[in-house]
């Protein structure tokens, strides 16, 4: 729990504070909700983070992706001051998160991998404990949210489900309409038909100009909730960008079926073929595609698709690139 306490007691100072100047209030409505200017983590002898430069745009939600051990939670908890930076700075809302981490808590809510909660505290207890320490919450809204998840509430969290104890921490950071929602794997262990449930409610924290900033090891939810995404490996952000351009920069699948038997194509850069059955040619093209529709177009074709890569395509094509994970 030192964690969490550590957390727990900045959010106090934060709400309990309220003396930001209004020169630094300005100051930080202007700045990035999130921003980290070569950033770098060190325990002992690994490497945890390594120049990271994120930055995060107000009302964005920004996926943040890697294999296990990437350094995904070593930056949530960087950006949250729960551990200092061996170096470079993280700021939120142009506060420094190590620093000024009681102002820049102010506007935050924060879902950890494993919330750590009380356990002999119930789902209900919990949520008028957090309320108290923060103030600011939506009572409606949270009202509404125990419907939506399914929560039964009166349960002491000791008893709960692995599902339903990431519920009553994603109820208790969702209902404080923070500005910012840093969420570290929040729907590791909830269902599909709550999974749902937890997209909606993204889609709405976006409506309300809230900024998201999400790891996940689900990239369809990725792909259907995030305006930018950046893959993290080995603690080095390795790509960044929305997913136009992600997609854009990868591998396109190309099926071609001939009249004819399959024609002998020149080399052409980027592409290489993955198969081939008597009238048909699959090719995996890297970069331009024009270049090939050109050659293929010089033969008869009775059929030619051409697919975008899935945003799991992007990710494992990405460790193919940079070999082994
Ligand atoms: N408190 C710590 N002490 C020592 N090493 C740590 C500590 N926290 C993280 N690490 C190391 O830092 C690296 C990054 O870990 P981190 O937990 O940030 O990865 P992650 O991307 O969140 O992985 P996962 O997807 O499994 O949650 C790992 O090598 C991990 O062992
Ligand atoms: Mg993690």
């Amino acid at each position: 729990m030192e964690r969490s306490q550590r957390a727990l007691i900045l959010w106090r100072m934060a709400t309990s504070a309220g003396q930001h100047s209004a020169s630094a209030q300005r100051e930080s409505s202007a700045a990035p909700p999130i921003q980290t200017e070569a950033l770098f983590k060190r325990y002992g002898a690994t490497l945890a983070v390594e120049q990271l430069s994120l930055s995060v745009a107000r009302g964005e939600v920004y996926g943040y992706l890697g294999p296990n051990g990437a350094g995904k939670t070593t930056t949530i908890r960087l950006l949250l001051g729960l551990h200092r930076a061996s170096s470079g700075a993280a700021r939120l809302f142009g506060a420094d998160a190590w620093r000024e981490a009681a102002s820049a808590h102010r506007r935050v809510a924060y879902v950890a991998g494993e919330p750590a909660l009380w356990p002999s505290l119930t789902g209900e207890e919990t949520f008028r404990f957090l309320a108290s320490v923060r103030g600011g919450v939506d009572l409606a809204y949270r009202k509404q949210l125990i419907e939506r998840f399914e929560l039964d509430t009166n349960k002491r969290v000791r008893a709960l489900s692995k599902g339903n104890r990431q519920k009553v921490a994603l109820i208790a950071a969702l209902c404080t309409r923070a500005d910012l929602l840093i969420l570290d794997e929040p729907t590791s262990g909830l269902d599909p038909l709550m999974e749902v449930a937890f997209r909606e409610c993204v889609h709405e924290a976006k409506a309300l100009g809230q900024t998201v900033f999400l790891s996940s090891h689900i990239l369809g939810e990725v792909e259907a909730l995030c305006d930018r995404v950046g893959i993290l490996r080995r603690g080095r952000l390795v790509d960044e960008g929305t997913l136009a351009e992600l997609r854009h920069l990868s591998s396109h699948t190309v099926q071609a079926t001939f009249a004819g038997p399959v024609p002998l194509l020149p080399c052409l850069d980027g592409v290489s073929e993955t198969g081939r059955e008597e009238h048909t040619l699959s090719l995996r093209v890297s970069g331009e595609i024009a270049p090939l529709l050109a050659e293929l177009a010089r033969h008869e074709l009775v059929g030619l698709s051409c697919r975008e890569p899935s945003l799991e395509e992007i990710f494992l094509e990405h460790y193919d690139r940079h070999s082994g994970r």
